[in-house]
């Protein structure tokens, strides 16, 4: 893909989980470890990444030549998505096809300015645009984000054996709302249980790449436009962010420098 050097899938089987908050805050901890970073918002009907990164609404994308968009910037990333494009209040009444058409211009007519990671924000669900994604452009890995609750669970196995079948390499699994974590007292509880991102990664042959506590200021900052990794750049959330971006670069340049070298000599 023209001005990207990996593609990074961050996806679930189950809406809510917070794919869009590992995203943007993934995203920001890569630009501060000094990649050049985009993010993709692949949700169509309900995209996230306008809010979750402070762009007001109305602002649009402006064009550039040969059809293409140019992706708007905040906080030091590019970005685009189909809440830069619409107004987000009215209704989004699209037959598949035409979401999967969307998709696909975001994806081919979207003037990158030469990224090392394109972080795509997937929509629940293992449909249309997950194929789409796997079929028109490389993908270097996915990062699958689950809740330890079972129910999230079963559909974070399902998300992980549609990203083996196409051959796209499972990078990890991200466990948010780990431990409830209260910020006036300190009390935690396992809300939504404990050892699930464990026992899938065990399962699959994968890593937990990282765990999020349940808390107050991950919404807040997130739904505000000035995400944890921005805004609390030294707290535990912002430091765990930054070690699973870590992780998530070593192992994608890992896997694509992996492959014999040949070398000439006289
Ligand atoms: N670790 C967390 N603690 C508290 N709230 C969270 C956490 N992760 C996500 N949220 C909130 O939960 C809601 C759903 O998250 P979102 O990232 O939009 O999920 P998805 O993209 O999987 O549908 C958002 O309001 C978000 O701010
Ligand atoms: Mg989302
Ligand atoms: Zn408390």
């Amino acid at each position: 893909m023209d001005g990207v050097k990996h593609i990074v899938a961050v996806a679930s089987g189950k809406g809510g989980v917070g794919k869009s908050t590992v995203t943007v805050n993934l995203a920001l901890a890569l630009s501060a470890q000094g990649y050049r970073v985009g993010v993709l918002d692949a949700d169509i009907y309900g995209p996230s990444q306008a809010q979750m990164l402070g762009v007001e609404e109305g602002v649009r994308p402006q064009a550039a030549a040969d059809n293409k968009f140019l992706p708007l910037e905040a906080h030091g990333i590019q970005a685009m998505s189909m809440a830069f494009m619409v107004n987000t209040r009215d209704a989004m009444v699209w037959r598949g096809p035409m979401v999967v058409g969307a998709f696909q211009q975001m994806l081919t007519q979207t003037q990158w300015d030469n990224l090392d990671f394109l972080l795509i924000d997937m929509p629940p669900g293992t449909g249309d645009i997950q194929l789409t994604l796997a079929q028109k452009v490389p993908v270097s890995g996915a990062v699958i984000v689950t809740t330890p609750q079972d129910i999230a669970l079963l559909d974070a196995r399902k998300g992980i054996e549609m990203f083996r079948k196409v051959n796209v390499p499972v990078l990890g699994v991200v466990e948010n709302m780990s431990l409830y974590h209260c910020e006036k007292c300190g009390h935690e509880a396992a809300i939504f249980g404990t050892g699930g991102g464990d026992r899938i990664a065990e399962e699959y042959d994968t890593t937990v790449l990282g765990r999020l506590p349940l808390t107050l200021s991950i919404r807040e900052l997130a739904d505000s436009g000035r995400p944890s990794v921005v805004s609390e750049p030294d707290s535990a959330v912002s430091r765990t962010f930054a070690e699973i971006a870590s992780q998530v670069a070593q192992s994608v340049s890992a896997s694509q420098s992996g492959g014999p070298t040949i070398s000439f000599s006289e």
